[in-house]
C-alpha cells in the first residue's frame, strides 16, 4: 500500500508509505520521503501512447520505450501497426536490427522468424528435419497495439514472472482511449514534449492551477498581475475526477473572441483526469467545440513525455486560426517543458516536497487515486475512490 502522511499546519509535507508485498505476508513498511526516482510506480494494465502514427511507416521498424520496456513498432504490408518487445527471446538481440518483409520479422543474429502481430515463432533456421523442437510454442514479447487519433497506442499488461519467457499475449479489457468529437467534420493536430521528470511530476505539473500566472505569461494571454481568486467545482468520476462544466474565466482575450465568434451565450469547459495519465478537456460553445486528450507517458521512471492531441470544429474555414491555435498550445507546452527541465535540476537532490490546499488538492487526489488503484489490484476488492462527493476548491491564479 501507499499512503499520504499528513502533518499539521497549513501545508502538508508529502511522504508516502510504500509496502512492496508480493506474497501477501506482512512486511515492514518503508517510510520514505517523496523522491523522484524511487517512488514512482508506473501503472501496468493500461493503454499508453507510443509514437505518432505518421512517423510509423509500412514495412519499417521503429524503436520506442514505454514504462522502461524497449519496444519495436512497425506496420505490416497492409498498414496495420504492431508492437513487439525489442529483444529476441533467443538471446536478446534487439529485433529492430532484424529484417522485416512486411509480414515476418527475422532476427539479425540467428535468423529466427516471428509473426509481428502475435509474436509467435515461425522458423528456426538451425533446426534439422529430424529435430522436433516445437517452434510455434516460442514467442517474442508482443503487445496489443491500436491506432487512434494520430497515435499508435500500446497496451502494457502486468509483467510476467521473472525469467518466464513469453507466451501468447494478454488481451486488453477495452479499446484505446479516443478523443470525444461532436461533429463529423473537424481538424486534428498533436504536439509532443519530453520532460526529464517522473510521470508523477509530469502529471501533477499538468493539473497544477497555481503555476499559470508565473509560467504561462504572454502579452496576448495574461500577465502575472491578472492573478485573482477562483472557485472551481470538482466531482469524482470512475478512476478520476472532473472539474465540472463552467464558463471559463473571462480574463483572457481568446475566450472573449470565442464567445463573440460562436455567438453563444454560454461557453462550457469540462476537464477530466483519469488514471493512469489522461487529461481531457472539452470546450463547447453552441455548435462549436474543441476537445483535447493529453497524456503523460512514462518512458522510464524519471523521464516522461507529454502528448497533446486536439480536435476542433471551430474556425475550420478561417485561415491561420488553426495555426494560431497550434502556436498558442505549443507555446504553453514549451513553457511547461522548460519549467520541468529546471525543476529536474532541483529534484536531483531529493528535496522534501509539499502539497498545499487548495491549489495542490488535485495533485493529492492523483496520488490517492493511484494508491487506491494499487490497493484494489492487490486485494481484488473494488477500488475505493478517495473523493466522497463534489468539492469546491478555491485558489488564486
Ligand atoms: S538472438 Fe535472435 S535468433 Fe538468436
Ligand atoms: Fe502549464
Amino acid at each position: 500500500m501507499f499512503r499520504w502522511n499528513a502533518r499539521v499546519g497549513a501545508s502538508i509535507r508529502f511522504s508516502f508509505t510504500i509496502q512492496i508485498n508480493n506474497h501477501h505476508s506482512p512486511m515492514p513498511e518503508l517510510d520514505l520521503p517523496q523522491r523522484q526516482a524511487t517512488d514512482t510506480l508506473m501503472l501496468t494494465r493500461f493503454w499508453y501512447r507510443a509514437l505518432p502514427a505518421d512517423r510509423v511507416h509500412r514495412n519499417q521498424l521503429h524503436q520506442a520505450s514505454l514504462l522502461e520496456i524497449p519496444l519495436v513498432i512497425g506496420r505490416d504490408r497492409a498498414g496495420r501497426p504492431f508492437a513487439l518487445r525489442d529483444a529476441c527471446p533467443h538471446r536478446g538481440m534487439p529485433l529492430n536490427c532484424g529484417r522485416f518483409d512486411g509480414e515476418n520479422l527475422e532476427c539479425g543474429y540467428h535468423g529466427w522468424q516471428f509473426d509481428v502481430h502475435d509474436g509467435q515463432c515461425e522458423l528456426i533456421p538451425s533446426l534439422t528435419s529430424d529435430q522436433k523442437l516445437k517452434v510455434d510454442r516460442i514467442y517474442a514479447g508482443s503487445y496489443p497495439c491500436e491506432e487512434q487519433d494520430h497515435f499508435i497506442w500500446v497496451y502494457i499488461p502486468d509483467p510476467g514472472p521473472p525469467g518466464a519467457g513469453f507466451g501468447p499475449r494478454s488481451e486488453p479489457p477495452d479499446l484505446a482511449p479516443q478523443i470525444e468529437k461532436f461533429s463529423s467534420k473537424y481538424k486534428l493536430t498533436y504536439l509532443q514534449a519530453e520532460m526529464p521528470v517522473s510521470i508523477d511530476h509530469g502529471i501533477i505539473g499538468l493539473m497544477d492551477p497555481a503555476h499559470g500566472p508565473f509560467v504561462h505569461q504572454a502579452w496576448w494571454w495574461r500577465s502575472r498581475h491578472s492573478i485573482h481568486e477562483k472557485q472551481k467545482h470538482f466531482e469524482p468520476i470512475p478512476n478520476g475526477f472532473r472539474m465540472s462544466a463552467h464558463t471559463p474565466s473571462s480574463n483572457s482575450a481568446p475566450y472573449k473572441l470565442l464567445r463573440l465568434y460562436a455567438d453563444a451565450d454560454s461557453i462550457t469547459t469540462t476537464i477530466d483526469f483519469v488514471l493512469p495519465n489522461i487529461r481531457t478537456e472539452t470546450i463547447r460553445a453552441g455548435k462549436y467545440w474543441f476537445s483535447s486528450l493529453t497524456t503523460v507517458t512514462p518512458i522510464t521512471r524519471n523521464h516522461c513525455r507529454i502528448d497533446v492531441v486536439a480536435a476542433w470544429n471551430l474556425f475550420r474555414w478561417v485561415p491561420f486560426v488553426p495555426n494560431l491555435m497550434k502556436f498558442v498550445f505549443a507555446k504553453f507546452v514549451e513553457q511547461d517543458r522548460r519549467t520541468m527541465e529546471l525543476q529536474a535540476e532541483g529534484l536531483k537532490y531529493n528535496p522534501h516536497l509539499m502539497l498545499i490546499d487548495d491549489a495542490d488538492r488535485p495533485a493529492k487526489w492523483y496520488f490517492q487515486l493511484k494508491a487506491a488503484h494499487l490497493e484494489a489490484k492487490r486485494t481484488g476488492a473494488p477500488m475505493k475512490h478517495p473523493m466522497t462527493g463534489p468539492v469546491m476548491l478555491k485558489w488564486r491564479s
